[in-house]
C-alpha cells in the first residue's frame, strides 16, 4: 500500500529541503555539558537549555541511579491504575511548594502538560487569550480545546486589554503566555498581565519552561522575577531544561483545578507515568537548586558578561536579562554560514531563520549556562568576531 503514497512523502521532504528548512541532527557521543563530543571534536556547548549545568552532572546521575534501584525502570501503567509511587507524590508536592502553588500534577513532558491542560477545564462559552508568539505546545494544547481563541499581539498590553474587553460575556477568560519566549529571550510583562487579569476577571496561565529553577531570587520562575508571586493562577513547566534536563513536565495551580486535571486531562489519563528515575532525579534537582544559589548567581554573572562583551564587539543583541542571547544577523544564509564557521572554531551554536523567526530576523541563538567559564565566554565572543567576515 505504501508504494502508492511514497511519492507524496518524498515530495514533502523535497519541498522542505528546497525551502532550506531541513533540520539536521548532530550526534553527540558524550554527556550533555559545558563541552560535548561530536564526531572527533570536543565542542564548547552554547545551545542547550542546560541553564544550571545539571544535565550531565555526576550528582544527577547518582540521584537517577538511586531512584532506579529503589523504584525500578518503569511502571507499565498510567498513574490512576497502578502507576503512582511515593516518588511521584513527593515530586508533585515539592514542585508545587517550589513554584508557590497549592498542588501540582506530573506529565511526561511540558508538551504533554500543555496538550492536556486546556480541554480539561475550558470549553464552549469560554475564551483563551493567547500571546501571538506562544510556544507550539501551548498553541496545540489550545487547539484541542473547544473554547474560543483570541490572539493578542506579542507582549502588547493595549491589545490584550482590548481583547479582554471584547470577551466580558464569556463564562471564563484565560490569558496564556510563555514566561520567557525562547527565540528572543524576552520576559513576559507578567505585572501588566496580572493587573489586566484582575481588572477584567481572567485566569493567568504561564508556561515557565525557560525560567523554572533560575528566574527570580530563589529561582522560582518568571512570576518571582516580575514580583507577581501569588497573582499567577497556573504554571506549566518542564523538568527537561534547568531542572535536570531529561524529560517530564507539570502543571501547578489551585488544588481544585489540579484535582480536575487528574479526572479529565487526557495526556495524564491515557499515558504512562513519568519514569521513576526521572521523577527521583527531578526531585533531587529542585532540592539541589534550593541549596546551591551560587549556580544562579554564576548564570546571571555569565549572562551579563557575555551580553556586554557581544555588544562591545558591535553585535546586535536585543535588551533582556535572560541567558537566551539572540545574536541578530538578519540574513538567513549569513546566520547559517556563520554557525558552521563557529563550529569549525569549536563553538557549538545554532542558526535560526524564517519561518521559525520572522523573515530578515535570522540569528544565532546562544544559550549561556552556569557551568561556562570566563574563558569559554571569551572564546565564544572571539569566534563570533572571527567568523563575522
Ligand atoms: C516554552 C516551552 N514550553 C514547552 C516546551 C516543551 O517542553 P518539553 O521538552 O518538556 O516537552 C518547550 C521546549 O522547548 C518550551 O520552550
Amino acid at each position: 500500500m505504501y508504494t502508492s503514497f511514497k511519492p507524496i512523502v518524498e515530495q514533502e521532504l523535497k519541498t522542505i529541503e528546497e525551502a532550506g528548512l531541513h533540520k539536521e541532527e548532530r550526534v553527540i557521543s558524550s554527556r550533555q555539558g559545558r563541552t560535548v563530543r561530536v564526531g572527533e571534536k570536543e565542542l564548547l556547548n552554547f545551545c542547550a537549555n542546560n541553564y544550571l549545568g545539571m544535565a550531565g552532572s555526576d550528582e544527577m546521575v547518582q540521584a537517577a541511579k538511586e531512584a532506579l534501584d529503589k523504584y525500578g525502570y518503569g511502571l507499565s501503567s498510567v498513574r490512576f491504575i497502578c502507576g503512582t509511587q511515593n516518588v511521584h507524590k513527593e515530586l508533585e508536592k515539592k514542585t508545587a511548594e517550589f513554584v508557590g502553588m497549592e498542588d501540582a500534577i506530573l506529565y511526561t513532558s511540558c508538551m504533554m502538560a500543555n496538550m492536556g491542560f486546556f480541554a480539561a477545564f475550558l470549553g464552549e462559552g469560554d475564551v483563551i487569550i493567547s500571546d501571538a508568539l506562544n510556544h507550539a505546545s501551548l498553541i496545540d494544547g489550545i487547539r484541542l480545546c473547544k473554547a474560543e481563541r483570541a490572539i493578542f499581539r506579542h507582549m502588547d498590553m493595549g491589545d490584550l486589554e482590548a481583547k479582554l474587553k471584547e470577551q466580558q460575556q464569556k463564562r471564563m477568560r484565560c490569558i496564556v503566555t510563555d514566561g520567557v519566549f525562547s527565540m528572543d529571550g524576552d520576559v513576559a510583562s507578567l505585572k501588566g498581565i496580572c493587573d489586566l487579569a484582575e481588572k477584567y476577571d481572567a485566569l493567568v496561565v504561564v508556561d515557565d519552561s525557560h525560567a523554572t529553577g533560575f528566574m527570580g531570587e530563589r529561582g522560582r520562575g518568571t512570576h518571582e522575577h516580575c514580583g507577581v508571586l501569588g497573582r499567577v493562577d497556573v504554571i506549566t513547566s518542564t523538568y527537561g531544561k534547568a531542572l535536570g534536563g531529561a524529560t517530564g513536565g507539570f502543571v501547578a495551580g489551585p488544588k481544585e483545578l489540579i484535582a480536575l486535571l487528574r479526572e479529565r486531562s487526557r495526556t495524564y489519563l491515557f499515558s504512562n507515568s513519568l519514569p521513576p528515575a526521572v521523577a527521583g532525579a527531578s526531585l533531587f534537582a529542585i532540592q539541589y537548586i534550593e541549596n546551591h544559589p551560587e549556580l544562579r548567581e554564576k548564570l546571571w554573572e555569565n549572562t551579563k558578561y557575555f551580553r556586554e562583551q557581544m555588544q562591545k564587539a558591535g553585535f546586535t543583541v536585543p535588551e533582556s536579562v535572560h541567558p537566551i542571547v539572540p545574536v541578530m544577523l538578519g540574513d538567513a544564509k549569513k546566520a547559517k554560514d556563520m554557525a558552521t564557521a563557529m563550529l569549525a572554531e569549536g563553538i557549538y551554536v545554532i542558526a535560526f531563520s524564517y519561518p521559525v523567526v520572522p523573515e530578515s530576523a535570522a540569528r544565532i541563538r546562544v544559550q549561556i549556562s552556569s557551568n561556562h567559564t570566563r574563558e569559554d565566554l571569551d572564546k565564544a565572543v572571539d569566534a563570533f568576531v572571527k567568523t563575522r567576515g
